[in-house]
């Protein structure tokens, strides 16, 4: 399973590099925006992040025609090899899939709820379906049991697009993204920190280190 960060903030994504557990990277207009209120401009704040991630990176068009969004692509497109396009799943957005596909450029499909999405994005021909599960959960519905449904879907009819779990908030999230199955898992960073931590290792950690100073050091050269 691939582990994906979920955030456009460079100190985030150089500490996540920096454990080796980043696969790649999602943003989207509200994450980057979040990271545009200093200084610094989309291009080059995107240009440090496309050259450090090791993998692919989601950016999202934000035209709502498919002439737009295909036009948006091309320029996103040309400030990184890993750059992939993020496009809405909508009428305007299956157009677009199809025509970015037909160009070689790789799409990941957001901003899905259902099933049927999930189906009409990979027949569009999208290599990725983003469906949130954050955002049904917020509605009283089981986001996760979206991932179930759209795996066993994909599984029957052995389709291609594989599966970013998205709008994920927390360990529990994750832990049953990979149980179902899921090609990649997108996450904030503090949820990515969540998943290392435990109060035991924490608690065991401390009790051999109390326990080793102990020991007289002078029995301990080698
Ligand atoms: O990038 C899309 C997604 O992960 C958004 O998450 O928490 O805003 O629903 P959230």
């Amino acid at each position: 399973m691939k582990f994906f960060l979920d955030t456009a903030n460079l100190d985030e994504i150089k500490e996540g590099i920096s454990w080796g557990c980043v696969d790649g990277l999602t943003t989207n207009p509200t994450l980057i925006s979040k990271e545009m209120k200093g200084d610094g401009d989309f291009k080059s704040l995107v240009g440090e992040i496309l050259r450090i991630v090791p993998g692919p990176v989601s950016l999202e068009v934000t035209s709502t025609e498919h002439e737009g969004m295909i036009q948006e692509a091309k320029k996103l497109k040309k400030l990184g090899e890993n750059v992939v396009i993020k496009i809405p799943t909508t009428i305007e957005g299956l157009k677009a899939l199809k025509e970015l596909k037909k160009m070689n450029i790789d799409t990941n499909a957001t901003l899905v709820f259902s099933v049927n999405q999930a189906l009409m994005v990979a027949k569009a021909g999208a290599t990725y379906v983003s469906p949130f599960v954050g955002r049904l959960d917020d509605i009283s519905e089981d986001g996760m049991s979206l991932i179930e449904d759209i795996k066993t879907v994909y599984d029957n009819y052995s389709i291609e697009t594989k599966i970013i779990v998205a709008s994920i908030r927390h360990p529990v999230h994750v832990r049953d993204a990979a149980l179902i199955g899921a090609d990649i898992a997108t996450m904030p960073f503090d949820v990515m920190k969540k998943l290392i931590n435990h109060p035991k290792t924490d608690e065991g950690l401390k009790r051999f280190l109390e326990d080793w100073e102990k020991i007289d050091k002078k029995k301990l050269r080698f």
